[in-house]
């Protein structure tokens, strides 16, 4: 009895932290594979590069399969293939959960952690 009351409390934590974890890879995968670069710093597009963030993690991780493959929307898809390609399945799964959960990230001031950035001051 006390024990599953112990669970019962337990498994919602384990959960998030779970859910936090991998939106924290997902992030991580985010800023050093450079996909920043073509589709902003949170995900939320730039110029013809399509927004990303607030998209389902579902769907983001189909079409990054997809694109894997080399299948595409666009003749665009020929420079994104290279960096889905260099994703693996479970980089992937993070990297959309990161991106599904970054719908007000714009708002916010995303700082690139300075690991990725090499310790340089600027
Ligand atoms: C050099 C520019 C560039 C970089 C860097 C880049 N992308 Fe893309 N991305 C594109 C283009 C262009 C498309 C549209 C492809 C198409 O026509 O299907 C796209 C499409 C996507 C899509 C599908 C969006 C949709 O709604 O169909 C996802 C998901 C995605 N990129 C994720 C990423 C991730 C994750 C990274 C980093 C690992 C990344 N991209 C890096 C240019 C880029």
């Amino acid at each position: 009895m006390k024990r599953s009351m112990l669970l019962v409390c337990l498994l919602p934590l384990a959960m998030w932290s779970a859910d936090a974890a991998l939106k924290a890879e997902g992030e991580r995968v985010y800023l050093s594979h450079g996909c920043y670069g073509c589709h902003g710093v949170s995900g939320e597009g730039v110029n013809n590069f399509p927004r990303l963030s607030g998209k389902s993690a579902a769907y983001l991780a189909e079409r990054l399969k997809a694109l894997k493959k080399g299948k595409g929307r666009t003749p665009k898809k020929e420079i994104m293939v290279p960096y889905a390609k260099a994703l693996d399945e479970k980089q992937i799964e993070a990297v959309s959960a990161y991106l599904a959960s970054a719908a007000d990230a714009s708002d916010e001031n995303l700082e690139v952690p300075e690991d990725i950035l090499g310790g340089s001051n600027m």
